[in-house]
């Protein structure tokens, strides 16, 4: 069997190691392709010079090199279209449609499609140019902190806390008249500040039926006790289902996610791949209520990286029921374990940062830690950094998160480029 991996950062570098091993996954037989790799998927996957985003060259290689299926890991070869390309072209494909994919690619969408079909999210209001000049005297008339989002895509930098009128006017500045993520900011959403704490939920499905993986938990904020800038992705760890009880866990499929997809298909974009729900699980009474801060059309980046070693059954065979319409018939079998993942970054990141440096320390990690590239790539025979997010480094136990974490920071430690910088605090009060 012939595999496609649409992305080359730790995601892919995650889901190239889990279809590799998955039992379906004959190795004497089968080949993975990635675009465009890097030194840790090029161990198991041939590189392949074509951009995520060029959809027509991706088409034409999958054609020629007789690709059996292909898998998308980010958000933009979806909003552009690839799954519905491949599948016009009768090639199988995990991932949703383009029009499925603005649940998460359009956040007035998005809100608005929860709105109409009664999921539970923040309140909010659109402004667009229709209105646009009333947004002074809406944020005269309501509580801060607020929350202001960018419309479209904005590589995870589209969300800002506002915590006075000052610093929401001076990011709506930014946004919507100096443009600084192009076109995405002339629409965008205020909305309501929810406090509580969050989780991440990847569900796998066909766009009727789903497979929910173990939840976990994603520390976005590039400081200790998550200060400063929001990031992609500092850290995560799984399984995070203890957070949540079981009326609320039960809650979470009742009022999200079997509307979410229900509604998805009667409104003619019916929602194929995996739909993360981001949500944030409010403190009621003696209740807890779970909102949706965020919907992706993907899987999460780092999360995937300790979510997808937790599981036991065969990965690619659940990625293929996604596409064949036949997850009902995939049984999810998950492994007793605990992991925990932690970013190492440039210097400087999510602001300017340099990269080119080398990276020493790889070949000691030790077998209970597994090191996912991200922004790396090959010089000379070396590992050189070429991101912001450079390694993800997944500590996994089968007896305590302690463990897990311990691993991850033992094996961290012994990696080092210049400028390197991680969260010293990733899963500390689990302890
Ligand atoms: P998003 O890109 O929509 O996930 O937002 C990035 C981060 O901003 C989230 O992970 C939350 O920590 C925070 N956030 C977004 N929306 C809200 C909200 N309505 N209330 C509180 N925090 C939020
Ligand atoms: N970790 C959050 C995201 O992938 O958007």
């Amino acid at each position: 069997m012939n595999i496609l991996i649409v992305g080359n950062g730790g995601r892919e570098h995650t889901i190239a190691c889990r279809i590799f091993n998955s039992p379906s996954f004959d190795k004497s037989q089968s080949k993975i392709y990635c675009t465009t790799g890097n030194p840790g998927i090029d161990k198991i996957a041939e590189p392949v010079d074509i951009k995520a985003d060029q959809t027509e060259l991706l088409l034409n290689f999958a054609s020629e090199k007789h690709i059996d299926f292909t898998i998308v890991g980010p958000e933009v070869p979806l909003s552009l279209g690839i799954v519905d390309a491949f599948t016009n072209n009768n090639l199988k494909i995990f991932g949703p449609s383009k029009s499925a994919s603005e649940i998460e690619t359009s956040k007035v969408f998005s809100k608005d499609f929860m709105a109409r079909n009664k999921i539970p999210t923040a309140s909010y209001k659109v402004f667009d140019d229709s209105n646009y000049s009333e947004v002074h005297d809406y944020l005269n008339s309501i509580k801060f902190p607020i929350v202001i989002k960018a419309d479209g895509l904005a590589a995870g930098k589209g969300v800002y806390i506002a915590h006075n009128i000052e610093d929401a006017v001076s990011f709506i500045n930014d946004i919507h008249d100096n443009l600084i993520f192009g076109t995405s900011g002339l629409k965008f959403v205020i909305e309501e500040f929810l406090e509580g704490f969050e989780v991440s939920v990847f569900v796998i499905t066909d766009g009727t039926n789903f497979k929910i993986l173990p939840y976990a938990q994603d520390f976005k904020k590039i400081g200790e006790n998550d200060t400063g800038k929001n990031t992609g992705g500092m850290g995560s760890f799984a399984p995070a289902n203890f957070l949540v009880d079981d009326i609320t866990t039960h809650k979470i499929t009742e009022k999200i996610i079997l509307p979410t997809l229900k509604n998805m298909k009667q409104e003619g974009r019916e929602f194929k791949g995996c739909l993360y729900c981001g949500l944030m699980i409010v403190k009621n009474g003696d209740e807890f209520e779970p909102y949706v801060i965020e919907f992706n059309c993907r899987f999460g980046d780092p999360e995937t990286q300790s979510v997808l070693p937790l599981i036991k059954s065969d990965f690619l065979q659940l990625l293929i029921a996604s596409a064949e319409n036949k997850i009902d018939d995939y049984e999810l079998e998950v492994n007793n374990l605990f992991s925990l993942c932690i970013v190492a970054a440039s210097g400087g990141y999510p602001e300017k940062h340099n990269t080119g440096y080398p990276v020493s320390g790889l070949e000691d990690i030790c077998n209970d830690c597994i090191v996912f590239h991200s922004g790396t790539k090959s010089l000379d025979n070396n590992v050189i950094t070429n991101g912001g997010r450079v390694l993800s480094v997944v500590g996994i136990s089968n007896k305590s998160f302690k463990d897990a974490r311990e691993i991850a920071y033992k094996s961290i430690s012994s990696i080092s480029f210049k400028d390197m910088y991680y969260r010293k605090d990733i899963g500390s009060k689990l302890i």
